[in-house]
């Protein structure tokens, strides 16, 4: 079996979740599995292990979770972007667009230093809009996007297409 075919069987398929017609793709398996999740880690930083990564940028909760161990692989550091209210400092936000509803994200003023080159994570690509807000963010801050990483990439949805020119790198495939 290949590593792809191998990570895939770790992720739960939840039909009609959060509402009718949402296929949920469930990370909770692969994250469970020691094996599955270092190696889903590996395989991101081998992607970028070259890529002279300042910081790596995810919005909570699930972004975290990838970007967190794949900081400390990379030698970069972390800059969290959050759900509006719970940053304590100066913030820039901005509103965005899921499969499923809206929301705002934000970002500390003082999370990057202008130039630096960052790497945006997230667990799943599916409408694109989160990450276009994470992206938009870090411009705000003068960040440089190297690329936007993700385990599950959902290509019926097109998320590449709205967040163009930016490379775009994924684990998995639905
Ligand atoms: C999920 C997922 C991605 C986003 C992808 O987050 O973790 O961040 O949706 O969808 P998009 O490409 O259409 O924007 P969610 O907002 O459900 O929050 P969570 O991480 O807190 O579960
Ligand atoms: N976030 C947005 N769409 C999703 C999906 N289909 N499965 C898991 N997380 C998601």
């Amino acid at each position: 079996m290949n590593a792809a075919a191998d990570l895939k069987s770790y992720i739960r398929d939840i039909p009609d979740f959060p509402k009718p017609g949402i296929m949920f793709r469930d990370i909770t398996p692969l994250l469970a599995s020691a094996g599955a999740f270092r190696s889903a880690i590996d395989r991101l930083a081998d992607q970028y292990r070259d890529a002279r990564i300042d910081v790596i940028v995810a919005a909570e909760a699930r972004g975290f979770i990838f970007a967190a161990p794949l900081a400390l692989a990379l030698g970069a550091g972390f800059v969290p972007i959050r759900k509006p209210g719970k940053l304590p400092f100066d913030k820039h936000s901005f509103n965005y667009e899921l499969e499923y509803g809206s929301d705002t994200l934000e970002m500390h003023v003082d999370g990057l230093q202008a130039g630096q080159r960052v790497l945006v994570i997230d667990d799943l690509l599916a409408t694109g809009g989160t990450v276009r807000a994470c992206a938009q963010l870090v411009e705000r801050c003068g960040g440089t996007i190297v690329g936007c990483a993700f385990a599950i990439e959902l290509l019926a949805l097109n998320g590449r297409k709205i967040i163009e020119p930016y490379e775009v790198f994924s684990l998995l495939q639905y």
